[in-house]
């Protein structure tokens, strides 16, 4: 297993930093609770969607590729007296004994499949891990052409949070490029920590994500082996998914596909 070479996916203590409050996490718990039978997220980092889930009792294995993040969803597991089948593994190459009843990819993670067939390789192999009836979720944003053509590669402000420790603030800021040929966004983050309004600390990541049309994304679950499916989009700032009749520029999106 080859180490990642993205730093911003190598260092837990970052990736809580940024990713503070639940985003759609509460859906997967409904989700989770409603399924029969077991659950895997795929590329779970270090649990945020899956102690949750654990906490509220759901039989839940994760995997990713990241030993650290992996480590540290298991170090929280332990500190609440809960455990679950953590693996290192690849999103497009996985092997698990079990079949889920329900396999998530939440949260963009299935943009970081670069190429058409990263992104056929993880669908199939998620499908190989469903049982009969079983349902992929995942959820993607569908970019606003019209704002991907304003990515100049300037850093600008993103997000801007109190710091989780209560003492000062966290500032993000990107530098995005678009190769709108490629559908891919090359995103060079930096994350500044301000003590008393003063800079404390600075880090600096860089990453990519392929944007997924939603009539591509039907293709590529047809050709992963899917035959039914169904998509939902988000509404309002709070989160949460509901049926649209139109999915809308700038939305987030969910799509479950099962497999019968
Ligand atoms: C945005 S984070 C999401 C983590 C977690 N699901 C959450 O909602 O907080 C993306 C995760 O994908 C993992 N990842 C990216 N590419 C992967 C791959 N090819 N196979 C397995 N994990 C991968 C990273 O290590 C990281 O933990």
């Amino acid at each position: 297993m080859t180490a990642p070479a993205n730093p911003y996916f190598a260092s837990p203590a970052l990736y809580d930093l940024l990713y503070v409050g639940p985003r759609y996490d509460g859906l997967y718990l409904e989700a989770a609770l409603a399924a029969r039978g077991p659950i895997l997220e795929v590329a779970c980092g270090n649990g945020h969607v899956l102690i949750p889930l654990r906490e509220a009792g759901v039989d839940i294995d994760g995997l990713d590729y990241d030993a650290a993040l992996l480590a540290d969803a298991g170090r929280k597991l332990a500190e609440r007296g809960l455990a679950a089948m953590l693996v290192q593994a690849d999103m497009r190459t996985f092997t698990l004994p079990r079949r889920y009843a329900l396999i998530l990819i939440p949260f963009n993670t299935f943009l970081h499949n670069l190429t058409a067939a990263d992104q056929l390789a993880t669908l199939r192999c998620c499908r190989d891990h469903l049982a009969d009836g079983g349902a992929l979720m995942f959820d993607v944003f569908v970019p606003d052409p019209g704002r991907l053509l304003q990515h100049d590669g300037a850093p600008r402000l993103q997000m801007e949070h109190p710091h989780p420790d209560g003492r000062g603030t966290v500032q993000v800021f990107n530098a995005t490029t678009c190769d709108a040929v490629e559908q891919v966004m090359s995103i060079q983050r930096r994350v500044e920590v301000l003590r008393d309004g003063e800079p404390a600390e600075t880090h600096d990541m860089a990453f990519q994500l392929r944007w997924l049309w939603a009539r591509e994304a039907e293709l590529l679950l047809r050709a992963a082996g899917f035959r039914r499916w169904a998509v939902e989009s988000r509404q309002g700032p709070a989160g949460g998914f509901a049926r649209k009749e139109r999915i809308e520029l700038g939305d987030a999106v969910l799509w479950t596909a099962w497999k019968d």
